[in-house]
């Protein structure tokens, strides 16, 4: 894995989202794996700057989310489809059509995931994905367990999942669902770029095991090391551990 070590979450975000306008300017039709979180919110905030000042044109650009809540639609505003419109998506010229989001509250989750795999493919596959580091170790909603799922899945959270999204619903834990669907492992893995970002203090132990601990399911976001072109973009906090 490559690590790279910046001042602070705003320099993360504004050197990657350069990264980012760079790719899409280079090949408009690119594929984006996007993450919802604290994380990214600076990185939408500065590649919507970006887009107002005619830096980076979307319009040939697709997305696929990571996850979403089961039972929440997009007009939820809890959902992260909601959360993705209100940070990025609402500001920005991507094609609506482009925008791809598992639909929590479809009826059939394994259809649904099965859904989207396929919309994946034909997308051609995702060239940059961009992830988030869940407190206990997640990425996307792999959560720490005694085996890995591959493909996209529904699965259900652990309680240290739901407590860290509990601000998207009044601060509430037992009003966080139980269960979500995520891209799986091998879904992510199979992107030909994946940038991982983490920012603040709170990460560092994350980190640490993410990056030098053995790759375990325990530790989902250590199977990364796997990955041929996989890197870690960390704030001085995150990084402190290392
Ligand atoms: C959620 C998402 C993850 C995200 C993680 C980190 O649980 N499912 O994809 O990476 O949160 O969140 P934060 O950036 O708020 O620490």
């Amino acid at each position: 894995m490559r690590v790279r070590v910046y001042r602070d979450a705003e320099s993360v975000a504004r050197v990657l989202a350069r990264e980012i306008a760079r790719c899409v300017n280079a090949g408009p039709a690119l594929v984006l794996g996007l993450s919802t979180g604290r994380t990214p919110i600076p990185l939408y905030r500065e590649l919507v700057t970006l887009h107002r000042a005619g830096r980076v044109d979307f319009s040939r650009a697709s997305t696929f989310n990571l996850d979403e809540f089961a039972g929440l639609s997009c007009s939820d505003p809890r959902s992260y489809c909601a959360f993705m419109h209100r940070h990025f998506f609402d500001h920005v010229n991507l094609r609506r059509a482009r925008i791809h989001m598992l639909d929590g509250a479809a009826k059939h989750a394994a259809r649904e995931c099965l859904r989207y795999e396929r919309a994946i493919a034909r997308a051609g596959g995702i060239d940059l994905q961009i992830l988030g580091l869940g407190m206990n170790g997640h990425i996307g909603f792999n959560e720490p367990a005694r085996a890995l799922v591959a493909g996209t899945h529904p699965t259900r959270l652990r309680p240290a999942s739901r407590r860290a999204n509990a601000a998207l619903f009044g601060h509430r834990v037992s009003a966080v669902p139980k269960a979500a669907l995520s891209m799986g492992m091998a879904t992510i893995l199979h992107a030909r770029r994946i940038v991982l970002i983490a920012t603040g203090a709170s990460k560092a132990g994350c980190v640490q095991r993410m990056i030098e601990g053995p790759v375990t399911p325990r530790m989902p976001a250590s199977f990364l090391q796997l990955h041929r072109h996989a890197e870690v973009w960390l704030d001085r906090a995150a990084a402190s551990r290392l």
